[in-house]
């Protein structure tokens, strides 16, 4: 199934430029809004191109990455934090366990799913690399102060931080577009979304899969799942593999155009929106088109780490998640009562044991 592609660039003009304030969207922008919020609720995902995220940008963020996984084991442990829940620096492969091997109610669920639109079942925890780097400005005054940890920096990487800050916040305008072009979709003031962003634990946290060592064609790399965040982004990956679940239960994979970027919806969207948009299930796994991209990158000699660049985008730690606007009226508002996002947050990963606020269950 193809995905839309929404160009970003005409809303971006127009909010950047001469309507700044009240802005009256011509018919063309409002139908793109709609398209948004539309595509946002019946995949739960969402191709956008974004003039300020270049697919030469990607690709810089790409090469550091892998040059970085591609460093022995000894030298990435360097950058363990397993003091601070792996909120910050690396968290090797084996750590982190998809959600639907220890949530009852979520194997039932897939169970209840066609054969065809099955997820692959995980052996263990997801045979994955994760780094984790904060993006953005922090609030001076939070209850969740947990949250909140030094970056870490690996010896020898001169340019770190600089690009991981760079593509991290332009990833983060990039979902602030989105965000705004959604919620005026959603009938709903154009910030609803954004002003709740502010501040955000928003977490850079590109994935390194060794493709040499776990290429073999079924190997799960994230096991089914839903991200617990607002939105995720990620910029095209080398190798393919995501699929996600589209509302209807079908089962998809997701091809992303080059210079294009992903997004995902997660469970903080679903809670403002009272269900009407809901958390997209997905999961990473090696596929027939991931092999034929190994074969082509042995042949050139390219790097056999498949890196995502993903971004989780998180409402504030201390904003309150509650159906907003006319949603509040919705009948499934009960289902979503008022609570911190932090505190959601933490409720979600106590379900498996792991404190911090990365995206993913
Ligand atoms: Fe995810």
């Amino acid at each position: 199934m193809e995905l839309p592609v929404i160009d970003l660039e005409p809303y971006l003009d127009v909010v950047s430029g001469k309507y700044c304030g009240d802005e009256v969207l011509n018919p063309q922008l409002k139908t793109a809004c709609s398209e948004v919020s539309r595509t946002l609720k019946e995949t739960g995902a969402l191709l956008v191109k974004d003039p300020r995220c270049s697919a030469q940008d990607n690709d810089r963020f790409i090469d550091m990455m892998e040059k970085y996984f591609e460093k022995p084991d000894e030298f990435k442990r360097l950058q363990e934090r397993p003091h601070l829940h792996y909120q910050v620096g690396v968290t090797p492969e084996g750590i982190e366990i998809p959600r639907s091997l220890v949530d009852g109610e979520m194997q039932n669920k897939l169970r209840s799913l066609p054969k065809e639109s099955q997820p692959l079942t995980p052996s263990g925890p997801d045979p994955k690399w994760r780094y984790m780097w904060r993006v953005g400005p922090r609030p001076s005054t939070t209850h969740f102060q947990e949250l909140n940890s030094e970056p870490v920096i690996p010896e020898g990487f001169l340019e770190w931080k600089e690009t991981m800050d760079s593509w991290g916040s332009k990833m983060i305008s990039a979902i602030e577009a989105v965000a705004e072009m959604a919620a005026i979709g959603f009938g709903l003031p154009k910030d609803a979304f954004t002003a709740l962003m502010k501040n955000g634990p928003h977490l850079l946290a590109p994935t390194g899969s060794n493709l040499e060592r776990h290429g073999k064609e079924g190997t799960v790399f994230a096991g089914y799942h839903y991200d617990l965040n607002f939105l995720t982004i990620h910029g095209r990956s080398r190798f393919p593999g995501l699929s996600i679940w589209l509302r209807n239960g079908k089962k998809v994979e997701v091809k992303v155009p080059v210079g294009c970027l992903l997004i995902q919806t997660g469970k903080q969207i679903e809670w403002l929106t009272a269900g009407d948009c809901i958390a997209g299930m997905h999961e990473v796994v090696v596929t027939n088109r991931t092999l034929e991209s190994i074969k082509a990158a042995s042949q050139e000699n390219r790097s056999l780490w498949r890196v995502s660049s993903t971004l989780f985008s998180h409402i504030a730690s201390d904003a309150v998640l509650k159906p907003l606007g006319h949603f509040a009226q919705s009948p499934l508002a009960d289902k979503y009562p008022p609570i911190c996002a932090g505190e959601f947050v933490e409720q979600e990963l106590s379900v498996i044991n792991l404190k911090g606020n990365r995206g993913e269950l």
